[in-house]
């Protein structure tokens, strides 16, 4: 249980704020590749603030506040120039920088005056790895990008996938800190589902939690479980997989690895990503891709609707299941009232290295995952050949549909190419 002053503290992540002091430390997934090869303009969302990511007629990137500082009107309309963004209202013209190059009417009639001068932009950091822009809106020097490995790694087919969900970034993270939930909500709510959609060969075994664990280590923490039949000699044990502070989760297999990235948009949305990895163990063809050839593509999220209707379609997956979970906590979930049990032990260690983490960006220190190294090019980071029983190898039909993947270009050009 936290109070609400506690709560505030680790949810809240605008401006001025702990939280989003924090988070403003990392480099933060803001666009696929592939979303700007058709357009030179995009608004993002992020840690409460409005953007646009823009690319000038010479290539260079930008990510600029939206509002125009003249008179408002939003920049994402705005008109890419050889160097810079011009607003469409009055031809003012910024660079990457946040510097006013031009202002036509006012460098005609009073050229001396030199207005631009006093004007700038709020100007962040662009950059790209592994087919994704990531924007960096903290304290200069900004810190490397983070080398994860399914960003740098070779030899494997990616996807994006995305969606905004609407609730707070934390209780999607403290999802990825229980396992319990998966016999639950991903195999006997399932299988409630399967019934309702009148697929009932779809139905899971619910495979029953023995013992969970989690273990503090340097770039986060592994959560371990032991089903009904296993010993901490299984790999669902014995190697487990890892959160990634602040706001990853490594999942999948090693079939077919991904990250969900947890981005808060505000202190009511998250950006969620899904950064997937097939690897030649899955049966996808592996075929050479640039970054902008990254297929992207979006999940639907069920709308809490005054119906009241269930939308049983979306929620035959994890990702649909886990989203329902999440908004119906509500938009900053109270955690005043929360009762937690010992399969929530994950989520206490959790929440202490976040408080931890608030310590040290106070003290004036780096938090954990801000890397200062660009000699270190490559961070592995564990999982399980198969979890929760299961068998390496290639995806077969249920897995395809089993999460977001019901909905990737990838799997269904393969299931086309194999029918
Ligand atoms: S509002 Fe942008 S130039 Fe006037
Ligand atoms: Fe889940």
């Amino acid at each position: 249980m936290l109070s609400e002053e506690q709560n505030q503290r680790l949810t809240r992540v605008g401006l001025d704020t702990p939280m989003g002091e924090l988070l403003r430390r990392y480099w933060h997934p803001i666009a696929a590749a592939s979303q700007m090869t058709e357009r030179d303009t995009l608004p993002i969302r992020l840690l409460g603030e409005d953007l646009v990511l823009y690319r000038d007629l010479s290539g260079t990137y930008g990510l600029i506040t939206a509002r125009c500082p003249h008179r408002s009107m939003s920049l994402v309309y705005g008109i890419p120039e050889k160097c810079g963004l011009r607003c469409p209202y009055h031809g003012w013209l910024f660079d990457e920088r946040g510097t006013c190059l031009e202002q036509p009417y006012e460098d005609t009639e009073n050229p001396e005056g030199r207005f631009k001068d006093s004007i700038t932009t709020p100007a962040y950091q662009v950059a790209e790895s592994g087919g994704m822009f990531f924007g960096y809106l903290g304290p200069d020097p900004a810190p490397v990008l983070p080398p994860w490995d399914l960003f740098v790694m070779d030899g494997v087919m990616r996807e994006v996938c995305f969606a905004v969900v609407p609730c707070n970034w934390l209780q999607i993270m403290e999802n990825s800190l229980d396992p319990v939930h998966v016999e639950w909500l991903h195999q006997y709510m399932r299988n409630y589902v399967m019934d309702k959609l009148g697929t009932p060969e779809k139905k899971r075994e619910r495979q029953s939690h023995q013992k969970v664990g989690f273990d503090e280590f340097e770039y986060g923490i592994v959560k371990r479980r032991i089903l009904e039949g296993e010993t901490e000699a299984d790999e669902d044990w014995a190697v487990g997989h890892p959160v990634v502070f602040p706001n990853y989760l490594k999942s999948g297999s090693v079939n077919t690895p991904a990250f969900q990235i947890r981005v808060p948009m505000d202190d009511e949305n998250t950006a969620y990503w899904w950064y997937r990895c097939f690897t030649p163990e899955s049966g996808v063809p592996i075929k050479p891709q640039a970054p902008e050839e990254i297929p992207y593509y979006t999940a639907p999220v069920p709308q809490l609707d005054n119906t009241g209707l269930p939308q049983w379609d979306i929620l035959d997956n994890n990702s649909g299941q886990d989203i329902v979970a999440w908004i119906t906590q509500g938009r900053i979930t109270d955690r005043s009232v929360e009762h937690l049990g010992r399969s929530d032990k994950g989520v206490v260690l959790y929440r202490k290295m976040l408080e931890d983490a608030l310590a040290a960006v106070e003290k004036g220190e780096d938090p954990k995952n801000v890397f200062r190294d660009p000699s270190v090019n490559r961070i592995d980071l564990a999982v399980e050949k198969a979890k929760l029983k299961g068998r390496a190898g290639k995806i077969g039909r249920g897995a395809r549909t089993g999460n977001t993947t019901k909905y990737s270009p990838i799997l269904k050009e393969l299931d086309r190419a194999t029918d």
